[in-house]
């Protein structure tokens, strides 16, 4: 019998008419019941041969050989009836719906004419009970944490048969707690003889889970590693070509005047819950402050708050460089200097229906990219996205492609070479490398360490503490909408930020 539940020969897929290549000769073979990490840089082509492996994409050539047998798989249903299953990174939950109606959606169990959602429940409940998912058939989805959403889209696809599953980025929008979880939920599913692809930019990640690695680079399979023999700058070489530095060197500046001061500011959500409470400190010129604490500890709401997208209580201010900034327009607070980088692209940031170009302008397209007070001028615009593409390493360099088709790491790159471009003194940056390779994570890193050269202040949210430490010249933790602590880098440790983290004291 063969010993490869898949294998994908010669994968070549196209897009735009021939012009980009998101697939050029890849060969992948997966064998039963493993671990099997797919990497490469932001644009290598690993989302497109996992949607090809789903049926949603239609290879321009190339051969899938499946339990032994070449296959056509020309659409996800297909897919779904040969036992293949991918969870992706946006969910397509309906947020309205609870556990069990989701789950029964399109494969409703009847009982004569009649739903049969008692039996949805029950299924639910056997189905995440025997692979340790927890989950309760009567939640509504729009009150589950992002961990949550993802079982249940592990629950969907096991429901409808899948013994080859595929995980694309399943970790990249999860706390360091929720992945933990997700990690003894893939060991339950391989006891259970299943076989897991996942991509993963998360090199320390790939090398604790997977047993075999694959490497993509620009379109083609360069490298296989067996896990065991394989080291984080092995895979790293393999996948950008060159050796890559895994900290940067903070520059020597000097910290000069506070640019941002935060005076007791509270923050309440949309639900009027208290998210942030009594909080203050201030960033110099020059300076990185990190902000560290367990997702949903009023990070958000505190950099809603920034950033003008929400409301801060009575009593507290922000000031910029002297001028109070609390509760005044988002336009204003654009032309006093605040970049943002928020850590929803999708929401906050870009409009997938629109070009590169049209990305890269908005916000500025009524100031430095207008002709006179009515006319956009796209040729400057042309002519500084093809600037920042390349300064940016922004792939492909197709300034007319829309957003919405650039990998997930590519249209990071976009943005953050938007806010770091404009005109500024103080930048936010909430997760500013999420999705993001490994190069293109060193060199975003550079380049926000250059705007601290230059003298700007900076807030930099992320969940990942290494990114923190590499970062910041100071690290403000929180916990329960409050700040538990402020430490100077060179006290700073992953002990004590841990401590201060769960609302701890650090004892001198
Ligand atoms: N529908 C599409 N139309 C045009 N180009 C596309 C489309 N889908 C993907 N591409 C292009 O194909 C290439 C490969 O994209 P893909 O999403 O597979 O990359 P990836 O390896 O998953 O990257 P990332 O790590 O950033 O998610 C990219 O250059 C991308 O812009
Ligand atoms: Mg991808």
């Amino acid at each position: 019998m063969d010993q490869y539940i898949l294998r994908m020969e010669n994968i070549r897929k196209t897009f735009a008419g021939g012009k980009v290549v998101a697939n050029d000769c890849i060969n992948l073979n997966i064998l039963k019941g493993e671990k099997h990490a797919i990497v490469g840089e932001n644009g290598a082509g690993k989302s497109t041969l996992m949607k090809i492996l789903n049926g949603l994409y239609q290879p321009t050539s190339g051969k899938i050989i499946f339990n032994g047998k070449e296959i056509i798989i020309d659409g996800p249903s297909i897919a779904a009836e040969l036992g293949i299953g991918m969870v992706y990174q946006h969910f397509m939950l309906v947020p309205t719906l609870t556990v069990a109606e989701n789950m029964i959606l399109g494969v409703e169990p009847k009982k004569g004419l009649l739903l049969d959602l008692n039996k949805a429940r029950q299924d639910v409940i056997n189905v995440s009970h025997k692979y340790g998912l927890d989950i309760d058939p009567n939640a509504l989805v729009k009150d589950l944490s992002v961990g949550m959403q993802q079982r249940i889209e592990i629950l969907k696809i096991l429901f409808k048969g899948a013994n080859l599953l595929v995980f694309d980025e399943p970790t990249a929008v999860l706390t360091p707690q929720e992945t933990k979880e997700l990690y003894k939920i893939i060991d339950n599913l391989i006891s259970e003889g299943k076989t897991i692809i996942f991509i993963s930019h998360k090199l320390e990640e790939v090398l604790a889970i997977s047993d075999n690695i694959t490497v993509i680079r620009r379109g083609k399979d360069v490298d296989n590693f067996k896990t065991s023999k394989a080291t984080k700058e092995m895979i790293a070489n393999a996948m950008v070509g060159r050796a890559v530095l895994f900290t940067t060197k903070r520059p020597i500046v000097k910290i000069g005047k506070e640019i941002l001061t935060v005076k007791n500011i509270s923050v309440k959500n949309n639900f009027g819950v208290m998210k942030v409470e009594n909080v203050s400190f201030s960033i110099r010129e020059g300076e990185v402050l990190g902000l560290a604490g367990v997702e949903g500890s009023g990070q958000t709401e505190l950099i809603e708050a920034l950033t003008g997208l929400m409301k801060s209580e009575k009593g507290g201010e922000i000031k910029l460089n002297g001028n109070i900034i609390s509760n005044v327009s988002r336009r204003k607070l654009n032309d006093a200097g605040i970049a943002h980088i928020p850590e929803d692209r999708h929401k906050r940031a870009a409009i997938s229906q629109y070009n590169l170009m049209e990305n890269f302008a908005l916000g500025q397209h009524a100031t430095i990219y207008s002709k006179n007070k009515f006319l956009i001028n796209f040729e400057k615009i042309k002519n500084a996205t093809m600037k920042y593409i390349l300064k940016y390493d922004v792939r492909p360099i197709e300034p007319e492609l829309k957003f919405g088709k650039f990998s997930g790491g590519n249209q990071q790159k976009v943005i953050v070479a938007r806010e770091l471009e404009k005109k500024n003194v103080f930048i936010i940056a909430a997760q500013p490398t999420r999705g993001v390779d490994i190069g293109a994570i060193e060199s975003i890193h550079k380049m926000l360490l250059l705007e601290k050269e230059k003298g700007k202040a900076l807030l930099v949210v992320s969940s990942e503490l290494s990114e923190i430490m590499n970062l910041s010249d100071r690290i403000a933790v929180m916990c329960a909408g409050r700040i538990s602590g402020i430490l100077d880098r060179a006290e700073a440790t992953e002990e004590k930020i841990g401590i201060l983290m769960a609302g701890g004291k650090i004892n001198e």
